[in-house]
């Protein structure tokens, strides 16, 4: 009897050294490639809108995990101070409002990013595309936040041509200014110089690459070849070209995840794809079948359109992932993936590794749309319910794609609850159509003590005022750093 526990026990650690000693050899860091797409709407991917053309993105999201829960902030640089920094930015001052060139505004030096704690562990780390996290001071900018380069630019939108910008020219590589790129459109050269990364790279070092591509956002301009090749059965002339648009960055992701195949980067790699917000209705994007906008609390602007894919790391492929997921998440996720979870300080985001990994539920119970006293916009969800209080963002209805001969439609919403609240069961629900304010008062007043108690830690705002000494014509005519 004693001698059997003892061979059973011998064995189980025997197992058990097998398997640790397997857990091991497979922990090389993978590669980790975080693609943006910027304002790309939930309804904007060919795996869910039949008008657009998204086939490359389509084939990754579907053999890999669709993440259906994967909420962002409604606007650029809050949802990529998120990533770069795993606060919310009601906790860090950029709550109100994206990053104008004009203002002292960036992600606060203080705070650990992303690519500084993969540098950490060895990664090589390159930024290519938009940044939009401050560029007042040299110390702001990609290269002094932990990248070992930046190809883009500094601001939230330019022309995609000639790369200015409100009067000023906006495009860097590392921190000098580029003006090899004009007349270029801003896809083709990102996708191209990605590429020369990838070659130039030796394998052997994990790789971090963050592709925060300035497609799709406005002004709506793309090469014609894509319109006539793609999208000429759209009758509305602003969706037409979105759909070029969609598809370019179609072709960058394809042009990219084919070149890392050919290379042998896909044996050992976490491949990341998001949107920063909601699909921005005036400029054609659309987020059908949920309500709102770009730049609104609702699910529209907030529920972003999120993949992830690799080869070798998920137990589970080919599905579409429920779980409650936040922008704040990426950093923990990904620190985690890179071999050890992040302890240094406490963040808001919590790792969802597991969550992707092993199909395990989410952690996460609770989190806010966002909290900007300034606008008097305020949002958390709780388990299935979503309470929203004081403005929403305007754009308040439903939209969707346009019809075939061009027209917008617009499902017009109900007149509000009186009183600034509304209260909604987002599982139930997911359009929050049914407002619960009149109905469910118990779970209105539990929904009110959380908000409460978030909105008791909100740091205030930092959006200074326009500052004269941004003016590019004082900088050689390019928004550039050096007066904060
Ligand atoms: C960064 O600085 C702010 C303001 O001083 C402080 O409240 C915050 O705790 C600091 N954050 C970290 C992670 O050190
Ligand atoms: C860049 O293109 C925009 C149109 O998107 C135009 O208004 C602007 O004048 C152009 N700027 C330069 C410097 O060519
Ligand atoms: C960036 O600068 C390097 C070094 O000067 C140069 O080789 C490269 O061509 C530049 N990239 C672009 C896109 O202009
Ligand atoms: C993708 O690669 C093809 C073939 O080299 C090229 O013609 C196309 O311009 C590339 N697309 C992008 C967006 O860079
Ligand atoms: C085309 O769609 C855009 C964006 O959705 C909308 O603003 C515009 O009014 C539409 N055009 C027509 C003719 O309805
Ligand atoms: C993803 O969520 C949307 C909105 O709630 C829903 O319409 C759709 O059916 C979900 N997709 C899957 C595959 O679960």
């Amino acid at each position: 009897m004693v001698c059997q526990r003892l061979i059973m026990l011998t064995t189980a650690i025997f197992i058990n050294l097998v398997v640790s000693s397997i857990v091991v050899a497979q922990q090389k860091p993978p590669h980790i490639v975080f693609v943006v797409a910027d304002d790309l709407g939930f309804n904007d991917v060919s795996f869910r809108a039949d008008d657009m053309h998204t086939p490359n993105i389509d084939r990754m999201a579907r053999e890999g995990i669709i993440l259906n829960s994967s909420y962002v902030q409604p606007l650029c640089s809050p949802s990529r101070s998120a990533w770069m920094s795993g606060f919310f930015p009601f906790h860090t001052g950029l709550q109100h409002d994206a990053m104008h060139g004009w203002q002292k505004a960036y992600l606060p030096g203080n705070l650990t990013t992303l690519p500084e704690v993969l540098k950490s562990r060895g990664y090589a780390a390159h930024a290519v595309g938009k940044w939009h996290l401050g560029f007042c001071n040299l110390k702001y900018t990609p290269t002094y936040r932990g990248f070992d380069s930046f190809l883009g630019y500094y601001m939230a939108m330019e022309d995609y041509y000639n790369h200015t910008q409100g009067g000023g020219y906006d495009f860097r590589n590392n921190t000098a200014v580029e003006r090899n790129v004009i007349g270029q459109y801003s896809a083709h050269i990102f996708t191209e110089h990605t590429e020369k990364i990838i070659r130039a790279h030796n394998k052997d070092q994990p790789l971090f690459l963050y592709l925060p591509f300035q497609s799709v956002h406005e002004p709506l301009e793309v090469p014609q070849i894509y319109i006539d090749k793609y999208c000429s059965h759209i009758g509305n002339t602003s969706r037409r070209i979105k759909c070029g648009m969609v598809a370019v960055l179609d072709e960058a992701f394809g042009n990219i995840t084919s070149l890392l195949s050919t290379l042998g980067y896909m044996d050992n790699i976490l491949l990341i794809f998001t949107t920063d917000n909601g699909g921005p209705v005036p400029f054609a994007g659309n987020n059908w079948p949920l309500r709102g906008s770009k730049h609104t609390i609702w699910e529209g602007g907030t529920r972003g359109t999120a993949f992830v894919w690799s080869n070798n790391l998920f137990s589970k492929t080919g599905y579409t992932n429920d779980g409650m997921m936040h922008a704040v998440d990426w950093f923990p996720t990904i620190i985690e993936a890179s071999g050890k979870k992040f302890d240094e300080y406490k963040i808001d985001g919590m790792s969802q590794w597991d969550t992707i990994r092993h199909n395990t539920p989410s952690p996460r119970e609770e989190f806010v749309y966002n909290i900007d006293t300034m606008a008097n916009m305020f949002a958390i969800r709780h388990g299935d319910y979503k309470l929203i209080h004081g403005n929403t963002g305007g754009l308040d209805d439903w939209y969707p794609v346009p019809r075939v001969d061009g027209l917008q439609e617009e499902e017009v919403a109900p007149p509000p609850p009186s009183g600034p609240f509304r209260l909604f069961n987002i599982k139930e629900d997911p359009e929050e159509r049914k407002d619960l304010t009149e109905t469910q008062q118990d779970i209105l007043n539990q929904m009110k003590t959380r908000l409460d108690a978030w909105r008791a830690t909100e740091v205030p705002a930092n959006y200074p005022k326009n500052d004269p000494a941004a003016n590019p014509a004082k900088w050689g005519g390019a928004w550039s750093s050096g007066w904060c």
